[in-house]
């Protein structure tokens, strides 16, 4: 492990995301002991502060944000006394090299860590800029919010821009699905088991189901869902990783490239849908006016005032086309407004191959691995309903079911960004996204959107509240399967 960065510099130091989740996970870094002792914090943006100013926006933000049963003010103080503020306006040279100068004094010849936390369309000019002021060199790394891009092509224009001035090994690609506790138990359940990995494929598992679903709505960020939708603001990067992680070969060791090359073999062997599939393999929605949790809720239309044809929701059936998965469907479906939320991963396995109990009604095996909003995996047997059975064996389903929270009762629930931000000051970049994951995963939604542009697909309405437009269920049930609810 490389020492500890000794400036960790984040560009869009006021925006939402820093105020909610960035400043607060660093908050709990303090708490811990995990932020090293020399590790200084350089919050820029355009807005006028001095550092005065934005050590009390965070202070509030962190007041707001952190539960109250982990909150210290000593703690607060203490993160506070790391924290530096510059402002700058990215187009403007002046106020660059005044941020210049003061990574310069900051970082004390130790590594750095630039988070942009901007819009997208500024990647490029940043690392350029800081490029030009010789800030970009070795010892420095760049963290990279999503969305990386639109599409292939804009996607590649921002990773040249960025690459150009700092190897891909230095480019950090934040999805924070891979910081979730739930996420790597996925992946503990997978490699730390001896029990699973025998039957993870294609000749005992039947299909996968992926689900993330929100209660939400758009949430105010109209103007940035609308030119993105269920598509690229979730399954491009969020369900993907997921899907990654659950079909991945295993890797040698926990480790960047080693994790890396096994998810970027399951994304380039996924099989395109095209235009002659769309149809058949994929569901677009929209929500429109309805109830979540008893609560009305207008359509999506209504709270962005003006038509539009972006969806919601979005369901599919995928496959990876491997030794491992073959035949298997892996249906994904992610969606705004539905009734619950909830992160999961379910795997049903292939029925007994002979029922030696002719007349009863043997349920295959499942096992569902949930992220979130409570991480617990349940797996799913058939145990003989008791009673004497003079006219044969009866059988109910139960579960082995495993509460995360109850069984780690003592330990505080960490938001991802902590794991990502203690990993990115050491340099592990294990949970970060390597280019060619982005653009694979780019190429293959780009298909999809190439066939609905095709075939005229605009999303189906669907009542908030509910599970998707019928045709989400429509497209299992011709294939004999029907989503968990
Ligand atoms: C973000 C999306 O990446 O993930 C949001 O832009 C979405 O639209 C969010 O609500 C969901 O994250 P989480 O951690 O709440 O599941």
């Amino acid at each position: 492990m490389r020492a500890p960065a000794s400036l960790l510099v984040v560009f869009g130091a006021t925006g939402d995301l820093a105020q909610r989740m960035l400043f607060p996970s660093l908050y709990g870094l303090q708490a811990d002991g995990l932020c090293a002792q020399a590790t200084r914090i350089l919050g820029t943006g355009r807005s006028e502060l001095d550092a005065a100013g934005f050590r009390a926006l965070i202070a509030d933000a962190i007041r707001r944000n952190v539960p109250p049963a982990e909150f210290n003010e000593g703690t607060l103080q203490a993160l506070l006394d790391r924290i530096d503020y510059v402002s700058a306006d990215t187009s403007d040279d002046s106020s660059l090299h005044a941020l210049g100068d003061r990574v310069r004094a900051l970082r004390n010849n130790g590594d750095v860590v630039y988070h942009l936390s901007t819009a997208p369309r500024f990647y490029a000019s940043i690392c350029e800029a800081l490029g030009r002021m010789g800030l970009a060199g070795p010892g420095t790394r760049v963290l990279l919010e999503k969305p990386i891009g639109h599409d292939l092509a804009s996607a590649t224009e921002i990773n040249d821009g960025v690459t150009r001035f700092f190897d891909e090994e230095r480019v950090f690609r934040v999805d924070h699905y891979l910081g979730k506790e739930g996420v790597q138990n996925l992946l503990a359940l997978r490699f730390g088991n001896a029990l699973f990995e025998p039957l993870w494929n294609a000749r005992h598992i039947q299909q996968v189901q992926i689900t993330v679903a929100e209660t939400v709505g758009v949430e105010g960020r109209g103007d940035y869902y609308d030119h993105s939708g269920a598509m690229r603001d979730m399954l491009q990067n969020h369900m993907l990783q997921l899907l990654c992680l659950t079909a991945m070969e295993p890797p040698a060791r926990f480790e960047p490239s080693a994790v890396r090359n096994e998810k970027i073999k399951v994304l380039r062997s996924l099989r395109a849908i095209g235009s002659s599939d769309v149809l058949a393999e994929t569901v677009a929605g929209q929500y429109t006016a309805g109830a979540v949790a008893g609560n009305v809720v207008p359509g999506y239309l209504e709270e962005l005032g003006r038509p539009s044809n972006t969806e919601t929701f979005v369901a599919l059936r995928a496959h990876v086309d491997n030794w491992r998965w073959s035949g298997v469907p892996f249906y994904l479906r992610t969606g705004k407004r539905l009734p619950h939320r909830t992160t999961e991963i379910h795997l049903q396995f292939r029925a007994v191959p002979h029922s030696i109990f002719a007349g009863a009604h043997v349920e295959p095996n499942a096992l569902t691995i949930r992220l979130q909003p409570d991480e617990r995996i349940e797996l799913k047997l058939m145990s003989k309903t008791p009673g004497l059975d003079r006219a044969g064996m009866r059988f109910s389903q139960v579960a082995l079911d495993l509460d995360m929270h109850e069984e780690f009762a003592s330990f505080r629930r960490r938001p991802a960004y902590e794991r990502l931000y203690l990993d990115a000051i050491e340099g592990n970049s294990t949970l970060f996204v390597r280019r060619d994951e982005t653009e694979a995963a780019w190429e293959w939604v780009d298909a999809i959107f190439d066939g609905w542009r095709a075939a005229g697909v605009t999303p189906k309405p669907y009542p908030a509240g509910t599970w998707g437009p019928a045709a989400a269920v429509a497209m299992a049930e011709r294939h004999g399967h029907s989503w968990r609810e």
